[in-house]
């Protein structure tokens, strides 16, 4: 029996596309899309604890008790938003590197993304780790999408990951809420309106991803690709952490680590782990920039 939080989620209709992915490429293993669940992310930590194997993907048009990082919520309206989560069994993926998967995904997304919405090359960015980005109209950064990383860890390997997206994708301006319009864009806007076909968008996705999963597993991470794309490095950015807000200017990230890498008042680097972060925000240009935060 599945948990109860989710045992009785209403299924959609899957489309032909996504059927289509499932035996015809062994990346994916299964991919289920539901009308309406309270997070996609325990559904395929369910799968993955029942043995399910790698890929396998819950998809769902709302979601009630959507999860954001670090404790946060993450709403969207129904339709508006592509959610998903993919669950993993990376073979010797070092527990350090777990946090590659998120990166990996949030990568193939931003391509996705940036393909299916005709956005021209480097319209959409990361935000450190693995926000995706845009440059709103008043010059500030805007979050498009997320991404929740969730692995399972045996020693010094990560046995299995459920690593969840959620992008703004099909989402009228007038939609967006009040809280968090000015922080927010979706791809329906930034590609001038245009209606965005989530599903189009899933296809593109594990396009992208399959190869860049391979080579994640063979030992390879676009460690170029995560670094170049970070769209905080060269500001003066905020970190909110337990300890309290540091301010510093962000001079890149390791892509061994995963850690922002900022510099100190004392001229020395200061790596930030991911795990301390709350908030970060470029406070270098006018007026307040990102929104990840949806308490
Ligand atoms: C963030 O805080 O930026 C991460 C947001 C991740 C949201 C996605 S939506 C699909 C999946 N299911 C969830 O409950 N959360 C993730």
């Amino acid at each position: 029996m599945p948990p109860s939080s989710w045992s009785s989620p209403t299924r959609a209709s899957l489309p032909h596309s996504w059927a289509d992915r499932v035996g015809v490429s062994a990346f994916v293993s299964r991919i289920e899309r539901f009308a309406s669940v309270p997070s996609t992310q325990p559904i395929v930590r369910g799968w993955l604890d029942e043995g399910t194997p790698e890929v396998a993907i819950a998809v769902a048009d709302e979601q009630t008790e959507g999860r954001g990082r670090l404790g946060r919520t993450w709403t969207a309206p129904p339709g508006a938003a592509l959610l998903l989560s993919a669950g993993y069994r990376p073979l010797e993926l070092a527990a350090g590197h777990a946090w590659r998967l998120a990166a990996t995904a949030s990568l193939a997304m931003l391509d996705a993304a940036e393909d299916v919405a005709g956005l021209r090359d480097g319209t959409l960015g990361l935000k450190w780790p693995n926000d995706i980005v845009a440059d709103g109209p008043d010059g500030l950064l805007r979050k498009v999408a997320g991404v929740l990383g969730e692995a399972v860890l045996e020693g010094d390997v990560v046995t299995s990951a459920v690593v969840g997206t959620g992008v703004n994708a099909d989402w009228a301006a007038h939609d967006f809420p009040a809280e968090l319009a000015s922080s927010m864009t979706s791809l329906r806007e930034l590609s001038g309106g245009r209606p965005i076909d989530r599903d189009a968008l899933l296809d593109a996705w594990l396009l992208r991803l399959e190869p860049r999963y391979e080579a994640l597993r063979a030992g390879r991470f676009d460690a170029a690709g995560w670094s170049t794309r970070q769209r905080t490095t060269g500001h003066s950015v905020e970190v909110d952490g337990p300890g309290g807000r540091i301010v510093a200017d962000a001079v890149g990230v390791d892509p061994e680590s995963g850690a922002l890498l900022t510099h100190g008042s004392d001229g020395t680097i200061r790596p930030i782990d991911s795990g301390d972060v709350t908030r970060c925000r470029v406070v270098n240009l006018p007026g307040l920039s990102l929104g990840s935060s949806r308490t």
